[in-house]
């Protein structure tokens, strides 16, 4: 078809020229591109040197565990209900004795400080400022005493793990009591260290170790090394140098024989709230609830101890038919989106935990990375929730969200094929 052309007038050029001002500083800009917690993880694997990127982004064996956790919160459908007043969301809950302003907090993650130089300050400090939970893992990088500066009137959880010193243990986790760190979470789900296949064939090591092929990948990644070169050296507890992997250390450290008895033994050293880390079947759901912890955490790990466990999402409905109203159910592993934080507080969980969703912030840009993980997710919550037409975390049921079959576990063996095999 012919139009009529004409040449454009400046003055009609002009409000169309709009060129944003430039901002000078280079991670603000980097980090402004990101808009989902996958951008954040490709910033970070270009900024991270392969042993700490893959430490942090691999899970255990084949790692079919993460990539099901992941895809089962893929294979929801979502059911929105119509002209609800949305105007205004609160989506903060009461989670173990206190607020928390999402729906989420920061999971228990060792050695943050490898994955980027501001570390755990940095995740403590803006789980601050967005009014969520912090936890400092027992194989942290900075002390319980360090955490609570970054993090001095929000709410700090310290996780246990029980190593064969026990006193260790206990010393570590009586200063974070002493910090006012409010809530345990016991980890349970590493009697031994699951195979981390990437930091073998990386050949990673604590402090990660200058090697050829380290210098090669480390050329491309200058900041990195230089926080980490000018930095505080790494340290846990007594530990500054461990020339294996990490799974060989936590063989060497910690206690396999931990069991039930100690479980309700340990319950009673800690004064605030305590929560088991770990849990993987409704069996186990029920006797720690039935040694009156406060809350259960349904994890895997996030894929990185046993390989095919049970994807936490899809044991969730069972836990929370029997045990919601006895306990405050937790859960992680695969959140990658606050629509995933939705779809499991619908499904039952009263608080979920997010672990690399965090990470590949801090490690696209320290503190602010993590702000802007902690940002992109709760801004997914809350407009979830209004495409949902709820207004409030309770308003959340099971209604809004059908599991899709496709992975869904079956009970008992599927019944016999009608067809026979030919010969
Ligand atoms: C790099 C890394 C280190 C971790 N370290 C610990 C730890 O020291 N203690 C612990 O209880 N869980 C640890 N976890 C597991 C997390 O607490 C959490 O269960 C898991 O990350 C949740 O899965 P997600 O990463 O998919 O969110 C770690 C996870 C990652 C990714």
């Amino acid at each position: 078809m012919r139009m009529d052309r004409r040449v454009p007038r400046p003055a009609e050029l002009a409000p169309l020229l709009k060129f944003k001002r430039f901002e000078p500083n280079g991670r603000t800009r980097r980090l402004a591109k990101a808009h989902t917690i996958a951008d954040l993880r490709a910033i970070a694997r270009r900024r991270t040197p392969q042993g700490p990127f893959d430490y942090t982004d691999g899970a255990a064996e084949e790692e079919l565990s993460l990539g099901r956790a992941r895809r089962a919160f893929r294979e929801i459908e979502f059911h929105p209900a119509i002209l609800r007043d949305v105007s205004h969301v609160d989506p903060s809950v009461e989670i173990l004795g206190g607020r928390s302003s999402m729906p989420f907090g920061i999971a228990p993650v060792g050695f943050t400080r490898m994955m980027h130089a501001e570390g755990e300050r940095a995740g403590a400090s803006a789980a601050a400022a967005a009014g969520i939970p912090f936890s400092l893992s027992t194989l942290g990088t900075t002390s319980p005493e360090g955490v609570r500066d970054a993090n001095p009137h929000g709410r700090n959880w310290f996780q246990l793990y029980m190593q064969k010193d026990r006193d260790k243990s206990m010393e570590l986790m009586n200063r974070a009591a002493a910090a006012g760190f409010d809530t345990l979470l016991i980890t349970v789900d590493v009697p031994v260290a699951g195979a981390r296949l990437r930091d073998h064939y990386n050949g990673f090591s604590i402090p990660p170790q200058l090697g050829l092929k380290t210098v090669l990948n480390a050329l491309p990644r200058p900041e990195w090394w230089f926080n980490f070169l000018t930095t505080e050296p790494l340290a846990f507890a007594s530990l500054t140098e461990w020339d294996g992997t990490i799974g060989e250390l936590l063989d060497a450290l910690f206690d396999p024989t931990v069991d039930f008895d100690d479980l309700a033994w340990l319950r009673d050293q800690w004064p605030g709230k305590v929560a088991v880390k770990g849990i993987q079947t409704l069996d186990d759901a029920r006797r720690v609830v039935d040694l009156g912890v406060d809350g259960i955490v349904l994890s895997n790990h996030g894929g990185r101890q046993l390989d095919r466990a049970p994807v936490p999402f899809h044991l969730l409905p069972s836990v929370a038919a029997e045990l919601g109203d006895r306990t405050e159910i937790v859960l992680d592993t695969g959140i990658m989106s606050g629509a995933d934080v939705v779809a499991a507080l619908a499904c039952g969980a009263d608080f979920t935990l997010v672990g690399r969703a965090y990470l590949y912030g801090l490690m696209a840009g320290g503190r602010e990375g993590a702000d802007r993980a902690i940002e992109i997710l709760s801004g997914q919550v809350v407009r979830t929730m209004k495409l949902l037409g709820v207004s409030s975390v309770a308003e959340l049921n099971p209604g809004h969200v059908t599991q899709l079959r496709q992975m869904m576990p079956v009970g008992a063996p599927a019944p016999a094929r009608t067809a026979t095999r030919r010969p």
